[in-house]
């Protein structure tokens, strides 16, 4: 994810493109170059909402600084927990000593339980608004106008992390309820990258794959991304990186990279 945000209007994909060096970082050693490409956007929000924002620069989503909570010991509730910002953030919340409910439909409940979710909230079948009370934080990695149903499920004092906050109306209900709300839109850092990828080649960490198309096939991949139900991050590969993996280009199959928690 390179000169986020600031890269001006003529995004794309392409297969050569030049990149300050403080946008990167090495490719963790144990993942392959898809696993590897999977991570950056989703992994540098998880991190900069939950772990450290990283830089100084003007919040364009609100006037005060984004300040990650601490997780250790607390209730963390990720809504939208299967998806590219949700897998990361369930881990990250885990790994700094949260207990985490994950948040996400049916097919989700193994894989998520997998991740370390303690508990696992179906939204087909239960409401968590309903159901969930006196939690330290949300993190709602699907946003938008309904992410205020969650601020009823939090204890005073508490917070709610809207990773797409446009459309949020709850303000005046969270300042009731003495609910912090807060946002940030991720940035480029090669730093937060490597400190990541130490995660990943650890295994503490793991990146899924919902599926891979090759660069020719964008409009296909943004298809499967509109179809919505996505577990893990789809990933355009070019050159022969399709060629090394042992799914089916464009076919949606969790590909997980080897455990190397010990070795
Ligand atoms: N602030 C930032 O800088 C920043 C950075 C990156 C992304 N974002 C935003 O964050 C959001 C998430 O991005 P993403 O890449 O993680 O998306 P994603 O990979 O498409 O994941 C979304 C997940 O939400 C689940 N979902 C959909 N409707 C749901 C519902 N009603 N309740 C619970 N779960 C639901 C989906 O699966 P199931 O429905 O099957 O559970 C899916 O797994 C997007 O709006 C994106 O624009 C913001």
């Amino acid at each position: 994810m390179i000169r986020f945000p600031s890269f001006g209007e003529s995004l794309g994909y392409a297969e050569y493109v030049s990149a300050p060096a403080s946008d990167l970082a090495a490719k963790p050693r144990h993942l392959d170059h898809i696993h590897a490409a999977a991570v950056p956007m989703s992994g540098l929000t998880a991190w900069q909402f939950l772990i450290e924002l990283g830089h100084n620069e003007q919040n364009p989503l609100q006037s005060e600084r984004h300040s990650p909570v601490p997780l250790a010991g607390k209730s963390v509730m990720i809504n939208g927990a299967a998806g590219g910002v949700g897998h990361l953030a369930l881990q990250l919340a885990k790994h700094e000593g949260a207990r985490v409910i994950a948040v996400a439909s049916t097919r989700h409940e193994a894989f998520l339980r997998e991740l370390g979710a303690d508990e696992f909230i179906d939204y087909t079948k239960t409401k968590p608004e309903d159901d969930v009370r006196d939690i330290d934080l949300v993190v709602d990695a699907v946003g938008g106008p309904a992410s205020g149903r969650f601020l009823r499920t939090i204890r005073r004092g508490g917070a709610l992390f809207p990773i797409f906050p446009l459309g949020f109306a709850g303000h005046d209900e969270a300042a009731d309820r003495g609910v912090t709300v807060s946002a940030t839109q991720v940035r480029s850092s090669g730093d937060q990258l490597a400190k990541l990828a130490r995660l990943l080649d650890s295994g503490e960490v793991r990146v899924a794959v919902d599926s891979t198309y090759p660069l020719s096939e964008a409009a296909v991949a943004h298809e499967r991304a509109e179809a919505g139900h996505i577990q893990g991050k789809i990933v355009l590969a070019v050159g022969d990186a399709i060629a090394d993996q042992s799914g089916q280009a464009g076919v949606p199959s969790v590909q997980w990279p080897p455990r190397m928690r010990g070795h």
